[in-house]
C-alpha cells in the first residue's frame, strides 16, 4: 500500500519507458487491402490500471476504436469471399513458398512494432510487461516455426505415392474463408496461432480483434496491408452481438476460429445455415482440477498451485481453477499455501516481479466477490491474510477451503485470482468430479507413489487431454497437442495441428498406366500446376 492506501499510483509516477507516447485513437480498419476511413462512433479504451486525480481514482484512457456496425462486417467478409474466390483467387492458389514470403515478411513488420505492441498488451490487459513481451515473442517464435512446419509438411507432400495401381500426389488444400476471433487473456498470442496458419495455409481471413486487447492490434494493420494481397487478410471492428451473427447467417465462412466461451461458440455455430460445411477450431472453457495426495511433495504442489493458479491472476483458459487435497495433509498444504501467496507481490503491471494486477472485465471484481460470498455463506473461509481485499479493478488473491459442490466456485469457471480448495477422502471423489464436469481440457497430479499416480492416469486421459505429473496445467510448448473434451475445444492446436485444422488433405489421382504416366510426367516436367509438382522447398 502507498502512504494514500491505494495500490494506484499517480500519473507522475509511472515510470516514462512504460507510458505510451500518446493516446492512440484508431479512425480506420483493414478492409479489401485498404486501410478505411472511419469517422462513425469509437469506443474510449480505458486501461484496468487507474491513476491517482484530484477527481479521485480513474482508469486510464489509452486511446479508442472503431465502433463498426453489419455493414462494415458484411462489406469485409465480401471481400474475404471476393479474395478466396471460390479458391481461384491469387492466395488460395499461390504457391506455398510465395505464402511463406509473404507471412516472413510480414513477421519482420511486426517484429518492428514490438516496443508498441508490448507496451499496449500492458496497458489494455493489465498483463506484466514482462509476460507481455513473453506473449510477444512466443507469438514471433510460434510463426517461425509453423513457417518450419509448413516447409516439413510440403516436403512430404512433393511426392507422388503408388498403392494398388493408383498414382497420386496428397496436398493440404484451403478450406475458405476464416472467422477468426481470439481472447482478451492472450489478445496477440492466441489470435496468431489461429490466424497465421489459417492464412498460411491459402484461407482468407475475416479478423476481429477481443474486446479487451483490441488496440494492440492497430500497428500490425498497415503490415497486414502491405504483405498480403487485397482482401486476403480483412478486419472487423465493433460489438461481437451486432456485427457477427449476420456473418455467421450469410453461410459464407467455412471455418470458424474462436478462443473464447463456449456458450458464445455454440450461438454463432447454430447460426450458419449449413452446419455440416462449418467446421469449426474453438479453444473454449476450462476448469481445470490439481489433485494433491498424502504422497505429494507438499513444497512443490505448493509452488506449482500457485503458479498454475494464479499466473496472470487466473486469468488463463489453463490454469488450475479447483484444487482437491486429501484430507490427511490438507492442513500442512493449505498453511505453506497461505505464505506462498501472501509472498506474491501484487502492484502495477510495469513493476519488476509483479505478480498480480488489475483485472481488464469491469465486472469482474464484482462476480469474484459473489463468489467469495457465496463460497463463505456455504461453509468456506478465507484462508490467506489479504484474500477478499479488493480495490476498483484488483482483486487480492483468495484461497478458500474447504469448498464443496454447493458453491459456484466448485463448478464455474472464475478466471479470477481466486483458489478454490476441496478437501476429499478417496480418490474416487475428485476422478467423480471430472467425469461429472462439463470440461475436460488438464489436469495437475501430485504424488511421487508410482502405483497411485499410474492408478490415476488411466481414468484420467480419458477426461481430459493432458495430464500433468507434479506441474501445472500449460499450453506449452507449442508443439505439443492443445486440445480438450466436452466443452473446453474443438479441434487440435500444436504447431502442426493447426496447420492441418485449417486445411484439408486432397488427392489428385490416376490409374497407372503408360498414357497416364506420360501425362503426369509432362505436367511437372513443363511446371503447369502448383498442385502437381515435385518442387521441393528448401
Ligand atoms: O488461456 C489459455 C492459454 O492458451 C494458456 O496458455 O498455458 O501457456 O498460459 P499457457
Amino acid at each position: 500500500m502507498t502512504t494514500t492506501e491505494t495500490l494506484f499510483v499517480r500519473e507522475d509516477q509511472i515510470p516514462g519507458e512504460f507510458l505510451l507516447d500518446e493516446q492512440i485513437h484508431q479512425k480506420e480498419y483493414l478492409n479489401n487491402g485498404v486501410m478505411q476511413k472511419w469517422d462513425g462512433p469509437s469506443t474510449p479504451v480505458l486501461s484496468p490500471v487507474l491513476v491517482q486525480t484530484p477527481a479521485g481514482l480513474k482508469r486510464k484512457e489509452i486511446g479508442s476504436y472503431p465502433v463498426c456496425t453489419e455493414k462494415e462486417a458484411m462489406e469485409a467478409l465480401d471481400a474475404a469471399v471476393a479474395a478466396y474466390n471460390n479458391g481461384r483467387g491469387y492466395w488460395p492458389s499461390s504457391s506455398i513458398q510465395d505464402r511463406i514470403d509473404c507471412v516472413e515478411k510480414f513477421t519482420r513488420r511486426m517484429i518492428d512494432k514490438r516496443d508498441l505492441v508490448v507496451k499496449l498488451i500492458m496497458w489494455e490487459i493489465g498483463k506484466p510487461f514482462a509476460d507481455s513481451a513473453k506473449e510477444f515473442d512466443r507469438t514471433v517464435e510460434y510463426i517461425y516455426a509453423t513457417i518450419d512446419a509448413l516447409k516439413d509438411i510440403d516436403r512430404q507432400s512433393s511426392r507422388f505415392e503408388i498403392e494398388q495401381g493408383i498414382i497420386a500426389q496428397i496436398r493440404r488444400s484451403p478450406l475458405g474463408v476464416v472467422l477468426c476471433m481470439g481472447p482478451f487473456n492472450y489478445p496477440l498470442n492466441e489470435t496468431f496461432t489461429t490466424l497465421i496458419p489459417a492464412l498460411i495455409m491459402g484461407n482468407t481471413i475475416l479478423f476481429k480483434p477481443p474486446k479487451h486487447g483490441t488496440l494492440l492490434h492497430y500497428p500490425l494493420l498497415e503490415a497486414f496491408k502491405e504483405c498480403f494481397p487485397a482482401g486476403v487478410v480483412n478486419t472487423i471492428y465493433g460489438r461481437g452481438h451486432t456485427i457477427v451473427p449476420a456473418i455467421m447467417q450469410s453461410g459464407k465462412v467455412n471455418v470458424l476460429t474462436l478462443i473464447g466461451s463456449s456458450k458464445v461458440a455454440d450461438q454463432l455455430k447454430k447460426l450458419h445455415p449449413k452446419v455440416n460445411r462449418l467446421r469449426a477450431i474453438l479453444g473454449l472453457d476450462a476448469k481445470n482440477a490439481a489433485i494433491i495426495t498424502p504422497a505429494a511433495d507438499l513444497d512443490l504442489a505448493v509452488s506449482e498451485t500457485v503458479l498454475g493458479a494464479l499466473s496472470f491472476n487466473g486469468q488463463r483458459c489453463t490454469a488450475i481453477k479447483i484444487v482437491f487435497v486429501h484430507k490427511q495433509i490438507a492442513d500442512a498444504f493449505l498453511k505453506k499455501l497461505a505464505i506462498a501467496v501472501e509472498k506474491l507481490m501484487v502492484g502495477m503491471p510495469w513493476e519488476k516481479g509483479v505478480a498480480l494486477t488489475p483485472l481488464p472485465e469491469p465486472n469482474k471484481p464484482a462476480y469474484l466477490k459473489a463468489c467469495i460470498e457465496d463460497a463463505l455463506a456455504h461453509g468456506a473461509q478465507v484462508v490467506n491474510e489479504r484474500g477478499g481485499k479488493m480495490e476498483e479493478s484488483f482483486v487480492y488473491p483468495t484461497v478458500l477451503y474447504p469448498v464443496n459442490k454447493n458453491m459456484m466456485l466448485y463448478r464455474e469457471e472464475q478466471f479470477g485470482p481466486l483458489v478454490p480448495v476441496v478437501p476429499f477422502d478417496d480418490l474416487e471423489e475428485p476422478i467423480n468430479y471430472l467425469i461429472e464436469s462439463t470440461h475436460g481440457q488438464q489436469v495437475s497430479l501430485f504424488s511421487n507413489d508410482p502405483e497411485e499416480v499410474a492408478s490415476l492416469i488411466d481414468p484420467l486421459v480419458n477426461q481430459v487431454s493432458r495430464v500433468n505429473i507434479n506441474s501445472q496445467c500449460q499450453r506449452g510448448p507449442d508443439t505439443f497437442p492443445f486440445t480438450g473434451r466436452k466443452d473446453s475445444a474443438e479441434g487440435t492446436l500444436s504447431v502442426v495441428d493447426a496447420l492441418r485444422a485449417f486445411s484439408i488433405r486432397t488427392v489428385v489421382a490416376t490409374k497407372l498406366n503408360e498414357n497416364n504416366k506420360q501425362l503426369i510426367n509432362n505436367i511437372v516436367s513443363d511446371q503447369n500446376s502448383a498442385f502437381l509438382s515435385t518442387k521441393f522447398i528448401i
